[in-house]
């Protein structure tokens, strides 16, 4: 397993360092907000009780939240059960992934014997019982899909009979996410199924919490294969609290956005940014080897994300989160100390 914020596996040099800033995994700064913060001490005296199995308010709470009706979501263990629910549900012949992607979909997809395809355009895909995965915005280039291009992938996706998962775990970091996000298209349909995440916007990543929007027919199915008391007490409560908790959580987009651009522009002498991205996090490309850049950056106490091992992606580069405007502008004297060193 390769993914960014591991802390268990960094050295224990890295890991005793009281200020290390990661950058590898892209979890809101601002996260987890003051109510959940509030509710927090009270939840000891509770842990005794199981939490509700139906997972009735959270998944009230998040209806509303999402503008869906409550029988077309199924509350889980984060996006990732989610990942995992889908395919054992479908149970599909193959899985097509979108490269470059999060390597679950096809790592989960490779444990159940599915065969795995990588994948450019609907054209491409032949008719079979198929799940096609694809992220939105995507990972690691944080590229957010417009409608029409949406509209192309379920229209490629029913007539090749394939099934179109869309994962939308950060979604709600881009600007007028509401407009890009597809919960309300997925709620109708037998043919999209769209996942999402508490753990990265809301900053509840150590909790796992996510959810599935599909039709309800699609949503008892996938509920089947949940285990009793999936989603702990308290990470329903505490997603509660973090959705009630929206004037806090939408100053906070404003502010990681602002940053994504200011920080974009401060990195420039130093590499190319990919400035597609509308989420909280970009890739990077430095005027030198990223080993180097990796190493170097670790010295100084600050993780980014080795890019090298996403499928598809033809440049060697970094994928860094946006954290707040300190964090960036430790990251710029970091990057001035590497390049002042000689090497610009
Ligand atoms: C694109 C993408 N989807 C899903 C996940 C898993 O999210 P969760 O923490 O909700 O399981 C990740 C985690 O990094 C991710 O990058």
């Amino acid at each position: 397993m390769i993914h960014g914020g591991d802390w268990a596996s960094f050295d224990a040099f890295t890991r005793s360092q009281q200020d290390l800033l990661d950058l590898s995994s892209s979890i809101s700064p601002y996260g987890p907000g003051p109510k959940a913060r509030a509710l927090w001490p009270s939840l000891v005296d509770r842990l005794h009780r199981y939490p509700d199995w139906r997972k009735g308010e959270l998944t009230q709470v998040l209806a509303e939240h999402l503008g869906v009706t409550t029988d077309s979501i199924l509350v889980t263990a984060g996006a990732m059960e989610a990942i995992d629910l889908v395919l054992r549900t479908f149970q599909p012949q193959r899985v097509s992934v979108e490269v470059p992607a999060f390597s679950e979909y096809a790592a989960r997809s490779l444990v159940y014997g599915i065969d795995v395809r990588t994948w450019h355009h609907p054209a491409e895909l032949r008719p079979e019982h198929g799940l096609l995965f694809l992220a939105n915005p995507g990972n690691p280039q944080g590229r957010v899909l417009q409608p029409r291009e949406c509209r192309q992938y379920l229209k490629g996706a029913s007539e090749s009979r394939h099934i179109l998962v869309v994962d939308e775990a950060f979604i709600e970091f881009v600007d007028s996410w509401r407009e890009w996000s597809l919960v309300r298209d997925a709620a109708k349909s037998d043919r999209l199924v769209v996942m999402g995440s508490l753990t990265k916007f809301y900053g509840l990543a150590g909790l796992r919490i996510g959810f599935l929007v599909s039709h309800p027919q699609i949503i008892r199915k996938l509920a089947a294969w949940t285990i009793p008391w999936h989603v702990s007490l308290v990470a329903q409560e505490m997603a509660c609290a973090s959705l009630q908790d929206q004037d806090y959580f939408d100053l906070a987009r404003i502010r990681l956005n602002q940053e994504r651009g200011r920080l974009a522009m401060l990195l420039r002498p130093f590499g190319r940014v990919d400035e597609s991205s509308r989420a909280n996090y970009f890739l990077f490309y430095p005027h030198l080897s990223v080993d180097e850049l990796i190493k170097s950056l670790q010295k100084q106490g600050i993780l980014v994300r080795d890019a090298r091992n996403f499928e598809g992606l033809t440049s060697s580069g970094v994928r860094m989160a946006v954290k707040k405007p300190k964090d960036s502008m430790r990251l710029v004297h970091a990057m001035e100390n590497i390049f002042q060193g000689g090497r610009l």
